[in-house]
């Protein structure tokens, strides 16, 4: 048997300490997935200051309390904490990184919670954070196999590791690996950025790109491999189309990218089990599930009718999801005899349109705000789930979908691709619905299909056991993040 791997996992994001989107998913899952595969693997993460000791259950450690280091030419101390995520099969130790500069005093993630912006110092934040990560691992005494790093917030750890810590034997034989969850968001900032980061001026022009000082771009040419998370994705970034600009980098090192699509955590994502909706169902008792189509009516103040099909989007309010087709559409949708409840926080436009919808139409929902309960009990209470993205490097509601018997009704692009195959009635094949095209007309076809079977009980119902049934677990895209990314080279 192959010699199991030291693993160091460093990520902006992880359930239950911190989320946005689906990177914190994702950064609790495979972590643990990994374990299960006989890995050992320690997380280092952010402590932000909305991070609570008291509910993560977060201690002290006696010998990490006080790690100088420097971040735009100032000496500032990382202080290290501990604690873990765990599940029914599996623990991971998890180390969270904070310090009173640039975490703790702040309450948002990466945008202040007051403005709706993202922070001024984002850019001294993040390489404080990649610098306090090498640190913490240098004073563990725990040598890695693999530094795996996640999206433009981890992306300089690659950097730093072979350019200021290239004489240290702790991580002489470390391979760095770098997952692209989204191009879209590449830590671009100023060019004077640079010079906080320590490393010396010649090696400006690797992190530089159109006048900017470029976080990604250092990851992907430093990592020795780079992935997204769905092979069609990876692709995709290599063209101007989506590759936001950073297409050619990405070309120039295409032999080192991989794609690798996203799983389900079957023990968070689970409507036999999960104690956040109304009534557990499995696929051979759907009854409960008609109980949280109720429960998720009645929480919108609809009228709750079964026979009316309910299609619920829980997503960021970004262009990315689809929004502005969305609020384009929405006379349209609501004309329609069905129902709509959405869900997500980000843009102001958007959420004006969808209030003032919700205001004016009966069948039309909106949740503005960020609600993991109700996350759960949309997946469990709709029929089908609409993401008409733009782009979409994995997503994971899809996924979830299909665990919970709501059928995916998905744009065209990136991991949606690779995970999704249309219904066929006649041979009563494929998993979701592909939204035609992006436009109103598309979208609202699309939808009209979708009712259509939705009236069809027998082949509904066939189709959602056949849904249900796929094994989207990590088990499979973890151990070929082992076998294609931790192990080659
Ligand atoms: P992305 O990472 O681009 O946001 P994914 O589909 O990969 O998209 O993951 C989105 C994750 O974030 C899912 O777990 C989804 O349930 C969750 N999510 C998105 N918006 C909200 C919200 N407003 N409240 C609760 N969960 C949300
Ligand atoms: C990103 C992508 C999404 C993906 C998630 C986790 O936020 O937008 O498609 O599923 O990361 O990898």
């Amino acid at each position: 048997m192959a010699k199991s791997l030291s693993i160091l996992f460093i990520t902006s994001e992880v359930l239950p300490f911190a989320k946005t989107g689906g990177l914190a998913d994702v950064s609790a899952a495979l972590p643990l997935a990994l374990t299960e595969l006989g890995h050992d693997v320690r997380l280092i993460i952010p402590k932000y200051g909305s991070v609570s000791e008291r509910r993560n259950r977060i201690h002290e450690i006696k010998r990490l309390k006080e790690i100088p280091m420097e971040v735009a030419g100032e000496e500032t101390i990382a202080v290290v904490k501990s604690s873990q995520v765990v599940n029914a099969r599996a623990k991971v130790q998890v180390y969270l990184v904070t310090n009173d500069k640039y975490l703790e005093p702040l309450k948002g993630i990466y945008t202040d919670p007051k403005t709706g912006k993202d922070f001024p110092n984002n850019d001294e934040r993040f390489i404080f954070f990649a610098k306090a990560a090498l640190e913490t691992c240098l004073r563990l005494g725990w040598k890695p196999d693999v530094i795996h790093c996640n999206d433009w917030q981890t992306a300089l750890i690659p950097m730093f590791m072979k350019e200021m810590y290239a004489k240290e034997p702790m991580f002489a034989h470390a391979r760095t690996v770098l997952t692209i969850h989204n191009m879209a968001y590449q830590g671009a900032f100023p060019a004077s950025t640079f010079a906080k980061t320590g490393l010396p001026e010649r090696l400006a022009p690797a992190m530089e790109h159109a006048g900017k000082t470029n976080f990604l771009k250092a990851g992907i040419a430093y990592a020795d491999a780079v992935n997204t998370v769905s092979p069609r994705y990876a692709k995709e970034i290599m063209t101007a189309e989506y590759g936001c600009g950073l297409e050619s980098v990405m070309k120039k090192h295409g032999e080192k990218l991989w794609g690798i699509v996203n799983g389900v955590d079957t023990e968070v994502w689970n409507p036999n089990t999960d104690k956040l909706i109304t009534e557990k169902y499995s696929l051979n008792n759907l009854e409960g599930k008609y109980e949280n189509k109720t429960s998720l009516g009645n929480r919108f103040v609809m009228d709750a009718d079964l026979d009316t099909p309910m299609f619920g989007m829980v997503a960021r309010l970004v262009e990315q999801k689809g929004y502005d087709l969305i609020c384009d559409s929405i006379d349209k949708l609501a004309a329609l005899p069905a129902q709509f409840v959405f869900m997500g926080e980000g843009d102001k436009k958007y959420e004006t349109v969808l209030t003032r919808a919700a205001k004016k139409y009966k069948n039309i929902g909106f949740f503005h705000g960020y609600d993991e309960e109700l996350a759960h009990l949309i997946q469990a209470g709709s029929d089908a789930i609409l993401m008409p993205s733009r782009f979409e490097p994995c997503g994971l509601n899809q996924l979830y979908a299909q665990a919970y018997g709501s059928v995916p009704v998905v744009a065209k692009t990136g991991g949606l691709l690779d995970t999704i195959e249309e219904y066929n009635p006649k041979k009563e094949s494929g998993n979701g619905f592909f939204i035609q095209d992006l436009t109103t007309e598309g979208l609202v076809a699309t939808i009209q299909k979708v009712m259509e079977l939705f009236h069809n009980e027998e082949q509904w119902e066939s189709l959602l056991k056949t849904i249900m049934a796929i094994d989207n677990s990590w088990k499979a895209s973890a151990e070929e993040y082992v076998n294609h990314l931790y192990r080659k080279g």
